[in-house]
């Protein structure tokens, strides 16, 4: 009997990803014989009308979209979807990825299902709705277990067989040795001097636990007396890496060997810092603001192409590398410091038992320690149990190798959930919280995430400008608590808010998105006769939110100006901060745009002002004020109706604006719930209500 069938991943960052190789490699493990593909491999590595089973793992990114690599999949479904027989021989399991915090929360696995459904596919298993906002595992877990009793039964495995039930397994007491990078054993450096002073490399020290209750080092009574945990058996080593004597050198190499990742438009570029500025003071407001003016420097075709295609709305990422602090601490607790800097050469395991074994593609070819350690892997992204099953697999302390093990267990889903997951932790912090487990970095590589550079918005319009491009970020700040075992900034935001006038950055331009002005649907659209200066605007943009709003004003005054245009369109802003005295994004030029009349209505709200104000509270308070106009704008029965927009970065801020105009709507238009909820998605589908929200 044919064991053959396929897993599919649709994902932006590496989430959906991860879990799809754990599927796979637990099918293996059940000796199946599933192939993993992305979506985008569609009618290359698979074709779908041709496949019997197929374990769909999907996220949504944006506003309920599908990521990047799933897009020529969900293409292909909709071009098809007049011939309900199309898949009548698929039968699927899905799993969706989503984030409750997005009032379009599973957009893209819901388009999905629908579409399978309508195609003749039919369901296998409940479809899983796993949320990152409270923790992906709680439902991944139980989900998974599922689809493997599935398989199990579909394809006759033996239960009973010791391969097919792996997954959750007893906890071992003994810990199997795993090799080093081969040819290293003669840099390393004794235990003690390895563990020594290393916590001032990163200038901080360490917090305490709380004596009583759980915490990342201590499990709670329940978890602690579990005679009987279930821990994944660890994963298949498959990585060997060696070092050379020869001197790395970085200039030589690609930035990520020039593998591409989700959502990029353009190869990196070169730009110069032209300019920055503090928006709002440091220690007196929770996320301080920064303006950034870079200039794209690089005379070349990509350069060029990056200008021609970046519109106002677009986003730009930005290559970062890691803090170099906690790079030398990784390197130097591993005992690895002294060869930081060789050649490094990053292989497939000769003796791997691992299927299919691949070397991550973004990794260069020679190499170095520090340059992967750098550029190419995300240590600050919470480690997933795999890496705890390592980490317990190397702890020599049986405490610290007790409570790793209760992390990654079955039981111990809530606790991974609230220490590891929520509370962030790090590859640092777990390596400060259990200083007795020091596994290879070969197995350590073997798990990490991909380092993806962040994007952030333009904030102005290159008709303007040139090649000058500005953005505006938060600096984000997390304090130790928890696991997590120092204060730290945000990663990318940290680095931009070290850039000096003068140096030079790395920047890609990010695929764009339907956050345009026009919509990128009507642009495509041949029916649409939408004209940017005529559509009305309610554009919802508190605190770094109003950035790309700024360049959609100025792009609409370069119109204005070059077309003479006499309009009288109605454009509101919804602009919000805490305390207006303290920060006020591009004040002087808010107010010139609004003097100008391309902002008819700007409209300040203030949530914590010093002194006291009569100005709305909340954007969603100064929208309900304004709820008749502007529902008179958006349905109104003459053409164009009005465009809502929403950007920014607040927790929660596109549910509360999707709640705030259900309220507005239902009041407005004298309609009960279930009718305003249809009117609002048929304005998410008809792209008249777009959101840019990312928290
Ligand atoms: C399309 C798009 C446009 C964007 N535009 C802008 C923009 O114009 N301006 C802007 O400022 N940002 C923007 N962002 C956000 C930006 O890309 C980054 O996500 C943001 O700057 C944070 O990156 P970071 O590396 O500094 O933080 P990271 O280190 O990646 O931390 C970010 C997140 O990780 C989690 N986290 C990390 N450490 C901890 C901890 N210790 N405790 C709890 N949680 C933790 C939190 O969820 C936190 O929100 C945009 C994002 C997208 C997707
Ligand atoms: C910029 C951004 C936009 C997102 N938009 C949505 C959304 O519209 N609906 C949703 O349910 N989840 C949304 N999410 C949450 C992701 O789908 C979720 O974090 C998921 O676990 C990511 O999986 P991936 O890494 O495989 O892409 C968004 C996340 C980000 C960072």
């Amino acid at each position: 009997m044919s064991k053959d069938f396929l897993i599919l991943y649709g994902s932006e960052t590496n989430q959906s990803e991860s879990i799809a190789d754990q599927i796979y490699a637990k099918c293996i493990d059940m000796k199946l014989d599933p192939r993993v593909c992305r979506m985008d491999e569609v009618d290359k590595e698979f074709f779908i009308e041709k496949e019997t089973l197929a374990v769909v793992v999907v996220s949504s990114t944006g506003d309920g979209d599908p990521p990047e690599n799933a897009h020529k999949f969900f293409k292909k479904l909709s071009r098809n979807s007049s011939d309900p027989d199309f898949l009548k021989n698929l039968e699927f399991g899905l799993l969706g990825l989503g984030d409750s915090n997005y009032s379009t929360f599973q957009g893209a696995p819901k388009k999905l299902e629908k579409l399978l459904l309508g195609l003749g596919a039919r369901k296998v298993l409940e479809t899983g709705a796993a949320d990152d906002q409270v923790g992906l595992e709680l439902i991944v877990e139980p989900w998974c277990e599922k689809l493997y009793e599935y398989l199990a039964k579909r394809f006759e495995c033996n239960p009973e067989d010791p391969l097919a039930s792996t997954l959750l397994t007893k906890a071992p007491n003994e810990s199997s040795a795993v090799p080093v990078i081969e040819t290293v054993s003669d840099v390393k450096m004794d235990e003690e001097e390895s563990n020594s002073n290393l916590l001032p490399h990163l200038g901080i020290e360490k917090k305490e636990f709380p004596s009583d209750g759980p915490c990342l080092i201590r499990g709670s009574e329940a978890l602690i007396s579990d005679e009987n945990l279930r821990v994944p058996v660890a994963p298949q080593a498959f990585l060997s890496s060696a070092a050379t004597h020869i001197k790395f050198d970085e200039s030589k190499v690609k930035w990520q060997n020039g593998d591409r990742f989700p959502g990029q438009f353009s190869e990196p570029i070169s730009a110069r810092v032209v300019g920055v500025s503090e928006i709002s003071p440091e220690g007196e407001v929770r996320k301080p603001k920064r303006s950034l003016e870079i200039l794209i420097t690089e005379d070349s075709e990509t350069a060029s192409r990056f200008l021609e295609n970046c519109d106002a709305g677009d986003s730009v990422y930005f290559v970062f590398p890691n803090p170099k602090s906690e790079v030398d601490f990784i390197l130097q607790k591993l005992s690895l410091l002294p060869i930081a800097d060789q050649e490094l050469s990053v292989q497939i395991d000769s003796k791997t038992e691992k299927r299919d074994p691949k070397i991550p593609a973004f990794i260069p070819n020679p190499c170095s320690l520090r340059y992967i350690l750098t550029y190419c892997f995300d240590f600050r992204r919470a480690p997933g149990r795999p890496l705890l099953r390592i980490f317990a697999e190397h702890a020599k302390d049986e405490k610290e190798k007790r409570r790793l093990l209760e992390l990654c267990s079955a039981q111990g889903v809530q606790e991974f959930t609230d220490f590891v997951r929520q509370a962030a932790i790090s590859l640092v912090d777990l390596m400060i919280a259990f200083p007795s487990s020091v596994p290879p970095i070969d197995r350590i590589i073997e798990l990490l995430p991909r380092l993806i550079p962040r994007p952030y918005s333009v904030s102005n319009h290159q008709s303007r400008d040139g090649k000058r491009i500005r953005f505006v970020y938060s600096l984000l700040n997390f304090e130790a608590t928890k696991g997590v075992q120092f204060d730290r900034f945000g990663v990318c935001s940290s680095y931009l808010r070290s850039l000096q006038v003068g140096d030079y950055v790395k920047v890609i331009l990010k695929e764009p998105s339907k956050f345009r002005l026009p919509p990128l649907s009507a642009l495509t659209s041949s029916t649409s006769t939408l004209s940017i200066s005529e559509a009305p605007l309610i554009l919802i943009g508190p605190g770094t939110g109003v950035a790309p709003f700024v360049s959609f004003f100025q792009k609409l005054l370069s119109e204005k100006i070059s077309k003479n245009l006499k309009t009288d369109t109605k454009r509101y802003l919804f602009y919000g901060s805490a305390d207006l005295s303290k920060e006020y994004i591009f004040k002087d030029e808010l107010e010139s745009l609004n003097r100008e009349g391309i902002i008819t209505d700007l409209i300040l709200c203030e949530s914590r002002p010093e002194s006291g104000t009569d100005r709305p509270k909340y954007v969603q308070d100064a929208l309900k004020a304004r709820g008749k106009e502007i529902t008179e704008l958006v349905f109104s029965e003459s053409s164009p109706k009005a465009l809502i927009f929403a950007c920014g970065d607040a927790k929660g801020m596109s549910k509360d604006l999707w709640a705030c105009f259900q309220e507005i709507f239902q009041e407005h238009l004298k309609k009960d719930p279930q009718e305003v909820l249809a009117i609002l998605k048929k304005l998410k589908d008809e792209e008249r209500y777009i959101e840019d929200v990312w928290s």
